[in-house]
């Protein structure tokens, strides 16, 4: 089976952590998509939120990861696009429930609030929770 394909982006406030959390992933054995920014200089977060929605919209990448300084930004660009469903978290217990919950296909993280090792074990929930679809299933159609 091919690998799955996870893409990220980030603003200059997740760039290092989106740079860590990329190598994590080529080390697990995903297919990356990286979206940018590829470097810590100032760049606006809306432009890389909105790559990231149209990637996972369009089936270029199954799930994605979205980083910016508090996560906040980022968030609210990649919720604007029907379909994407992104979620802010801080630990791997709210990422593990975005994925059972909320069927998630985006995890926001902030690269100045969550540190790598949380961010590692967040990632990990992420991938590797399944939704678990019931009562929840009636509640993702609600939101259109
Ligand atoms: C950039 O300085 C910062 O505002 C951005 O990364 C993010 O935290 C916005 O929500």
């Amino acid at each position: 089976m091919a690998a799955e394909t996870v893409a990220l982006a980030s603003d200059h406030g997740g760039f290092e952590l989106k740079e860590q959390l990329k190598k994590e992933l080529a080390s697990k054995g995903y297919q990356v998509l990286d979206l940018g920014t590829n470097s810590p200089d100032s760049v606006d977060y809306p432009d890389f939120g909105q790559a990231l929605a149209d990637a996972i919209t369009s089936g270029k990448a199954s799930k994605g990861v979205g980083l910016c300084g508090s996560g906040i930004g980022i968030s609210i660009a990649l919720n604007r696009k029907k379909g994407v469903r992104a979620a802010l978290v801080h630990s791997g217990l709210e990422a593990r429930l975005s994925r059972q919950h909320n069927d998630a296909n985006v995890l926001v993280m902030g690269g100045r609030f969550t540190g790598i090792e949380v961010a590692k074990d967040a990632l990990n929930e992420f991938l590797t929770a399944k939704f678990e679809g019931g009562r929840h299933t009636r509640r993702i159609e609600k939101l259109g």
